[in-house]
Order: structure tokens, then sequence, then C-alpha cells
């Protein structure tokens, strides 16, 4: 198959591509590389950078794609609180410029990276995707509006649409930023110098944590998901693939759960 990955040097892009070529795939990646690396991303890649609003060259770039995988996002919860408008051109208007050059080259399915974000603070122990999102940040806001762009355009114009509301993923690759650092390889870095490591809260663990490899595979599933019209519920704890179409069948649950060694040590809130 031929995909097409915006954000594709990044932390999940860059996974998804590499694994993608090695399964003998075409794989374009387009990032502008404001964060990105193209340099972690395998030599059969094609790798092209550019912004995800700049329709020419999408529309160059989505020839004889099947699916598009769609990564390309600023991810920073505390940044979006300080530049909620960039947040809103980037993670929006990026989605919708995706869109309309989708259905200007006739690209058939898109699978859209969300976020466990839009949910927004949970008190229940259980979430089910019909809860209702409630989101707490522009970064939250922003992916909640590309779902909605990517539904909405996706009914419209007969473009069959994923959405994975992601939870927080980490694993090897993953960028450590030196303010709010996604706390599991904080954790490590911390670990292996001897340092502190801070729990904030009451100390329970409040977030749910995934492997990057359970998200390349739930991603995988949902390129090639069949068309159907059910609902399922999903439990907390796992990528959770919405979509009109199909809700993709993998369940990242239990690998996930028994990577869960280093995990069971955390018991802080992340930062991401
Ligand atoms: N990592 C997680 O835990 C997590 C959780 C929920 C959702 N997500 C979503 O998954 C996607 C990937 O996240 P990630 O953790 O790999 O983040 P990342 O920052 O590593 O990857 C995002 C990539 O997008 C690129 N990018 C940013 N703006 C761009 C633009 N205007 N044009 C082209 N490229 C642009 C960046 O250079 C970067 O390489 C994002 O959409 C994010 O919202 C991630």
């Amino acid at each position: 198959m031929n995909f097409l990955i915006t954000g594709a040097a990044g932390f999940l892009g860059s996974s998804l591509a590499n694994h993608l070529a090695r399964e003998g795939h075409q794989v374009r990646g387009l990032d502008d590389l404001s964060t990105g690396d193209p340099k972690v991303l395998a030599p059969d890649v094609h790798f092209t950078r550019g912004d995800v609003s700049d329709r020419p060259k999408l529309w160059t770039l989505l020839q004889d794609v099947d699916v598009v995988y769609h990564l390309a996002a600023r991810v920073s919860v505390p940044e979006s609180i300080l530049y909620p408008r960039d947040y809103n051109n980037v993670n929006v208007g990026g989605t919708v410029a995706l869109m309309e050059a989708m259905r200007d080259v006739g690209v058939k399915r898109v699978v859209l990276a969300s976020s466990g974000a839009v949910y927004g603070d949970l008190r229940d122990s259980t979430l089910t995707e019909s809860a209702t999102p409630n989101p707490r940040s522009p970064y939250a806001v922003s992916k909640l509006s590309a779902e909605y762009y990517v539904r909405t355009i996706g009914n419209l114009w007969n473009i069959e649409t994923v959405s994975l509301r992601i939870f927080n993923a980490y694993g090897p690759g993953q960028h450590l930023p030196p303010s709010h650092p996604p706390v599991v390889p904080h954790y490590l870095r911390q670990a292996l110098r001897g340092g502190t490591l801070v729990a904030h809260g009451d100390g329970n663990q409040t977030r749910d944590y995934i492997y990057v490899d359970d998200v390349v595979s739930a991603m995988v599933a949902a390129a090639t998901a069949p068309k159907c019209r059910s609902r399922r519920r999903w439990p907390r704890r796992a990528a959770q693939p919405r979509s009109r179409e199909c809700p993709s069948r993998t369940r990242s649950r239990s690998r996930a759960r028994r990577r869960a060694g280093a995990r069971r040590a955390i018991r802080g809130r992340a930062a991401s």
C-alpha cells in the first residue's frame, strides 16, 4: 500500500513510518521539522520537509496514496495555554488543509492521531468511548476540533475516517524537552543519573500509558479496518479508535499491561 504520514519525523510518526517501510509498503513522510528529526527515518521512507497546510505540496504527495496518517501537530499542553492561536492554526487549520487536499486528489481514507486529552480530567476509573469530551486545554480543544473536521469533511466527501484517541505514549525515540518532559523518559533519565523522582498529587497514578509499538499496531489496524457502522464500548486504558465507519479491532490494553513493569513505578502526573 501507499501511505502518506504527516508529522513523520516525530516520535510516533517515525515509529509508524519505519514499521510500514519494513513491511514493504511505500511510505512518504511530511514534516516541517519544528520538533521532528528526519535522521530517525529509515532510508526507504521518502521524506519531504514542509508544512501540513501547504496544499500544493500535499497535492503532489497525495498522488496514488491509499491511506493518510495525520500526526503533524503541536503537542505541548502547557505551550498551548500560552499560544492557543498557534495550536489552532496548526492542529485545526492544518487538518482542514489536509482534508481539502485529500478531497481534491481523491484519497479515500485518513487516520487521525487524536488524543485522550479530549476527555479532560476524569473522576471515574473507567472510561467509555461515548463519554462526553471535556477538553481542558487549547491543545485538547484543537484535537477535538480536528476530529470533528475530519469526520464532517469525510462524511461530505465520502472519505473514510478513523480517529484514534491515544493516551500517553512512551518508548524509544520519545523527545525529552527541558520543561514539562513526559514522565516515563523523565523518570528513567532521573533514575539513570541517580536523581530525584518527584511524584505529584497524592501519589496515585492518574493517567494511562501505552507503549509506542502498541500505538503503531492500532494505527496499522486502523488503515485496513473494514467499513462498518457498529458502535462498541471501549475500556479506558486503550488507544481508542473512534470512527463513523469502524472501530479498529486492535486491543492494545493487554499488551500495554504486560509492558507495565516500568509503569508500575509511576505514581505521578505526566507532562503531556
Ligand atoms: N505521544 C503521545 O503520547 C500522544 C498522545 C496523544 C496524541 N498524540 C498525537 O500524536 C501525534 C504525534 O505525536 P508525537 O508524540 O509523535 O509528537 P511529535 O512532536 O514527536 O510529532 C509531531 C510532529 O509534527 C511535526 N509538525 C508540527 N507542526 C507541523 C506542521 N505545521 N507541518 C508539518 N509538520 C509539523 C513536528 O515537527 C513533529 O515531528 C500528534 O498529533 C499528537 O497530538 C500523541
